[in-house]
């Protein structure tokens, strides 16, 4: 282990993510195991660059696990991308004997550490931290599974209005610009279709969907959105779009918005929090610096941040013919 790694500084930014209390309760408590000190930096860099500091010892992080949202806060920062902010940053982290850093978040946060290490050589670890799981490197960001549950247990709920009074509700879900959200949750809410930004189905072929499901005796329908589609009408115009093609359809919206950022994290996301704390403290122990934290075939492992920033995840082509053959 690294004799230069004294104390380490852990920080969460952009979207929060459940599961983001359970990482720094264990990047804490990993900390306190080595008999290393941890810092808690709040609001992520804009903490850092005013030096919002707090140690945290083991005891700071108790009963924490299980709640959403970030003890830490998080915040988007625009002066950490002027040289003067992260040199400010900088002169705290130095001021008070802090070593390395943990960053909980998503590409944006990775970026920023990059920029920040390139410039004075900081030695930097990632854990993807966004509900999106549109990050390169690993099976499954933290928040993804919560998100997934509390999408379908509300798409559950829409269906019994929907079915009760014969509708068909649009149902935009986020995922910024990728549809992983929206086709792991419409597959498990048993949607009808499911619009994603990686599969242009066009509005000939959804009318047409919807249609057949008509004559097959579906009596109501869910359509799942992502966010990023990019068919050209948001649900709004969707909503008019078929109201005006498809006379036997009453038509109704539901935006889910922010709640799908909240919630108790699942178990999955604890567990995966917690198995991404030790290895991003022990990581930095071994001496190593710019790398991101995932989960590989159930399988801890490193992936330099440059590749995690830039890389791409694509959309599961069998889950996507899996969701085309449900709505059979
Ligand atoms: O990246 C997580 C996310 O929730 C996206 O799914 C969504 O598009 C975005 O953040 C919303 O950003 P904000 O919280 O700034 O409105």
């Amino acid at each position: 282990m690294s004799e230069k790694i004294r104390k380490i500084g852990v920080l969460t930014s952009g979207g929060d993510a459940p599961g983001m209390n359970a990482a720094i309760r264990s990047v804490v408590r990993t900390c306190a195991y080595h008999e290393i000190e941890c810092v808690g930096i709040y609001r992520g860099f804009e903490g850092l660059i005013e030096g919002d500091f707090k140690v945290l010892s083991a005891r700071s992080v108790n009963n924490i696990i299980h709640t959403g949202g970030t003890m830490l806060k998080s915040a988007r920062s625009k002066t950490f991308r002027t040289a003067e902010g992260r040199k400010a940053a900088h002169t705290h982290l130095k001021n008070a004997g802090i070593d390395a850093l943990v960053l909980i978040g998503g590409d944006g946060t990775f970026t920023g550490g990059l920029v920040f290490n390139k410039e004075f050589n900081f030695p930097i670890i990632g854990i993807p931290g966004t509900i999106d799981n549109d990050i390169f490197g690993t099976n499954y960001t933290l928040g993804f599974d919560t998100a997934l549950n509390t999408v379908v247990q509300v798409i559950d709920k829409i269906r019994d209005t929907a079915s009760s009074h014969k509708r068909l509700f649009f149902v935009e879900v986020m995922g910024r610009d990728v549809g992983h959200l929206a086709l792991n949750a419409g597959v498990g809410a048993g949607a009808e279709e499911i619009l994603i930004p990686e599969e242009d189905l066009g509005l000939d072929r959804l009318l047409e969907s919807l249609r057949r499901s008509k004559k097959s005796g579906k009596s109501s329908s869910i359509v799942v959105v992502a966010e990023g589609d990019k068919i050209g009408k948001n649900v709004f115009e969707l909503k008019d779009y078929v109201n005006e093609n498809l006379e036997e359809y009453d038509v109704r919206v539901s935006v889910l918005g922010h709640m799908q950022r909240g919630g108790s994290p699942s178990c999955f996301d604890r567990v995966l929090a917690s198995r991404m704390g030790v290895k991003a403290v022990e990581t930095l122990l071994e001496g190593k610096s710019n790398y991101m934290v995932g989960i590989l075939n159930n399988v801890m492992a490193l992936t330099p941040l440059e590749k995690a920033v830039k890389g791409e995840t694509d959309i599961n082509m069998e889950l996507l013919r899996v969701s085309d053959i449900m709505t059979t």
